[in-house]
């Protein structure tokens, strides 16, 4: 049995919309991932999945519930000091938008070794600037580009230097925030091979948060939904793919047009009721694995 790598426990996290209105980002969600595994979280835009990378990251602050990495409660001050360059080092984010998360005044080369440079990390390969090369050939950059600025990079060739710029740190988990939505589909089809390899050949463990649910079917062994913060549905991709339970993923799949024109029409589209959503209830384990949000049951 895989270890629990990454363990997010009854997070919560609010912000204020104006002087007294607050939105739930994040609702009490919880999840596991096993260490070697491609998590993947599902939901439309404002669901809450970019809060939840954040707060695994430490760069947003939840206010309620525990983040635990490798058993380090990694919102606890004392622990974050006592583990601070494993956390630093061995959990690293890619951004969706690499043109405002990578510094326009850096070179690719520098970019790829800063993290290795801030952390005092002795380059394996005998210096940053190999290390930083290296790097670049095996995300399928060729080194011609080490000495050139973001701005001279196409899209697709900018997260290359922003997942180089993770490998370098030779992390554990790779938290990836819609890493493909800013680029073209051959460019989409190139990075997603290149997670699958990572995943295949080395391991990774990965928390991957997509828009595009064919992608994360390609890709991720088990997924989770989100629906304005809350975890409505976990459970194997394939299952979740098959048999969907909650309202809204049926809606959301139901959505995904099918190639077969002919299956396409015979198949009923799913409408979920929004104005119905009923945001209490348990997240109940209905199968080995598969966890639904049901309702309360009224007058229980
Ligand atoms: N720093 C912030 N200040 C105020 N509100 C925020 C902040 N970050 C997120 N929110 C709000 O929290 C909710 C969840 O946002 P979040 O970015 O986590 O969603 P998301 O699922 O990542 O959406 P998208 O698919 O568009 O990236 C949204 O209503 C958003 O407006
Ligand atoms: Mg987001």
């Amino acid at each position: 049995m895989a270890e629990v790598l990454l363990d997010v426990r009854d997070l919560c996290r609010s912000f204020r919309r104006t002087k007294d209105v607050f939105v739930k980002a994040v609702d009490g969600v919880s999840f596991q991932i096993y260490e070697g595994e491609v998590f993947g979280l599902v939901g439309e835009s404002g669901s809450g999945k970019s809060t939840v990378a954040r707060c695994v990251m430490n760069i947003v602050r939840p206010q309620t519930g525990h983040i635990l990495y490798k058993g380090v409660d990694v919102w606890d001050r004392a622990q974050f000091r006592a583990n601070r360059r494993m956390l630093q080092t061995d959990r690293q984010i890619i951004f969706q938008d690499s043109a405002s998360s990578l510094d326009p005044r850096m070179r690719a080369a520098d970019i790829i070794a800063e993290p290795m440079a801030v952390n005092h990390i002795v380059p394996p390969r005998g210096t940053l600037r190999a290390e930083a090369e290296f790097q670049m050939r095996y995300v399928g950059l060729a080194p011609s580009y080490l000495d050139r600025y973001p701005p001279e990079l196409s899209g697709g060739q900018r997260q290359r230097v922003a997942i180089a710029r993770a490998l370098a740190m030779e992390p554990s988990l790779l938290v990836a925030d819609e890493p493909i939505s800013a680029l073209d589909v051959s460019m989409q089809a190139q990075i997603i091979n290149l997670f699958r390899h990572l995943q295949d050949e080395h391991g990774f463990t990965f928390l991957f948060i997509a828009h595009d649910l064919s992608v994360v079917r390609y890709l991720c062994d088990r997924m989770g939904v989100l629906y304005r913060g809350k975890l409505v549905e976990l459970a194997r991709t394939e299952e979740l793919f098959d048999a969907p339970l909650h309202p809204y993923t049926k809606a959301l799949l139901s959505a995904i047009p099918i190639p077969d024109r002919r299956r396409e029409r015979a198949r009923p589209l799913y409408r979920f009721d929004e104005a119905g959503f009923d945001c209490r209830g348990t997240f109940a384990e209905v199968r080995p694995g598969h966890f639904v949000l049901q309702r309360e049951e009224a007058g229980g």
